[in-house]
């Protein structure tokens, strides 16, 4: 799996629909709605695996989360391995109640093609809101200046 992202792609609509709504001209325009994260597949509930239970976590705003890791990250994390192998994508599912049953949102990190982020593990970051759409993208600083403590690993910092 290749993984790219376009935040916000250009969409191109048929004529048809344009002209019947009165406008003429190429069909094509800039949307600025916020789109579904290309790195979550919409089954992720069943195609990632829990990797760590829901606890507060201060470090993003005392939320309570848990962490899901797809089918390639699953394994190296929870095995401690650094870095983690490319197409690797690990979310805190991000929760209002310390039960994790009220979705707030998501934060994302996918490891990306090498020379993404050369400095930063080639890492890519994403906010997402509650309907799994991207509210913040790419080489996120305020998450890589927390993420590069020296506790954490690979910019992972969740703790067994
Ligand atoms: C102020 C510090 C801080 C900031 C800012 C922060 N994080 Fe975190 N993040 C943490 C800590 C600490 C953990 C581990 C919590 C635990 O022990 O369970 C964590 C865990 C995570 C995890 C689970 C994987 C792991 O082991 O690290 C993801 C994914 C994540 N953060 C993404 C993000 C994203 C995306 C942003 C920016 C939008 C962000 N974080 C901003 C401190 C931070």
């Amino acid at each position: 799996m290749s993984i790219k992202h376009a935040a916000f792609p250009v969409r191109c609509i048929g004529s048809i629909v344009l002209l019947g709504a009165g406008v003429l001209g190429a069909g094509c325009f800039q949307d600025s709605t916020p789109q579904h994260s290309l790195f979550l597949p919409l089954d992720y509930k069943s195609s990632f695996q829990p990797v760590r239970p829901c606890r507060m976590n201060a470090g993003h705003d005392n939320t309570y989360q848990m962490v899901l890791a797809n089918a390639v990250a699953a394994a190296p994390y929870n095995n401690g391995e650094s870095p983690l192998p490319a197409d690797s994508v690990v979310i805190a599912e991000l929760h209002a109640d310390a039960t994790c049953n009220s979705l707030k949102g998501f934060y994302l990190m996918a490891k990306d093609k090498a020379g993404y982020d050369t400095a930063h593990g080639d890492w890519h970051w994403q906010q997402l809101d509650d309907n799994e759409r991207v509210t913040q993208d790419g080489r996120l600083n305020k998450c890589i200046s927390c993420h590069a403590q020296t506790t954490c690993t690979d910019y992972l910092c969740s703790a067994p």
